[in-house]
């Protein structure tokens, strides 16, 4: 589960970032709202909705929930089991909030740069708060 969780996150960020490259320049260039991009911003929603079950579901068998729960306190004073146990959960969560929160306003949008400008703000805001808060000492 772990390292499904660790693997999954190559392809989050991956196209996460593609997803908001191409609704910047979507939106600068005031382009066509195509079909593809209507692909990319789903396929980016789905794939980060399934890293949110994922992390879930590690987080709830990890020692880092464990220790949360048995030892509070400590958790909270050492840097690196709070950002395992709380920072990383937490602002990961919103960042997917975000990403479905610019999926669903969208659809709502008629013009397609107004479409592009929307995922280019939530994705774009998602993918800041994921790499401000991955454990990068653990990863890569
Ligand atoms: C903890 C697990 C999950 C939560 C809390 C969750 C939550 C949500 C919410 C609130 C929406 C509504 C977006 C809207 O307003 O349109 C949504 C949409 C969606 N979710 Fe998830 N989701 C989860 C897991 C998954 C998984 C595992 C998949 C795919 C395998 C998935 C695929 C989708 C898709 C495709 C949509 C968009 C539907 C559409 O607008 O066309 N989700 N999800
Ligand atoms: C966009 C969503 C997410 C991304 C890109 C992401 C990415 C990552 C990465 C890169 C790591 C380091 C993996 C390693 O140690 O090799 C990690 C660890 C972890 N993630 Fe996430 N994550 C996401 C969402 C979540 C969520 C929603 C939760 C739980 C609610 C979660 C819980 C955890 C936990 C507990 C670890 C620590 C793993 C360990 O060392 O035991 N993640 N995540």
């Amino acid at each position: 589960m772990k390292e499904l969780h660790s693997y999954w996150a190559y392809l989050v960020l991956a196209i996460l970032i593609f997803a908001v490259v191409n609704a910047i320049i979507g939106f600068t260039q005031k382009k066509q709202f195509t079909d593809k991009d209507l692909r990319i911003g789903l396929f980016t929603l789905i794939v980060s909705h399934i890293q949110l079950l994922i992390g879930l579901g590690w987080y709830f068998m990890s020692p880092w929930y464990k220790a949360l729960k048995t030892n509070g306190n400590e958790v909270m004073g050492d840097k690196a089991t709070r950002l395992l146990a709380i920072e990383h959960p937490i602002m990961m969560i919103l960042a997917i909030i975000f990403i479905t929160i610019g999926w669903s306003m969208h659809k709502k949008k008629k013009d397609g740069t107004a479409k592009f400008k929307t995922f280019a703000i939530f994705y774009g805001l998602a993918l800041v708060l994921i790499l401000a808060r991955i454990p990068w000492n653990n990863w890569l």
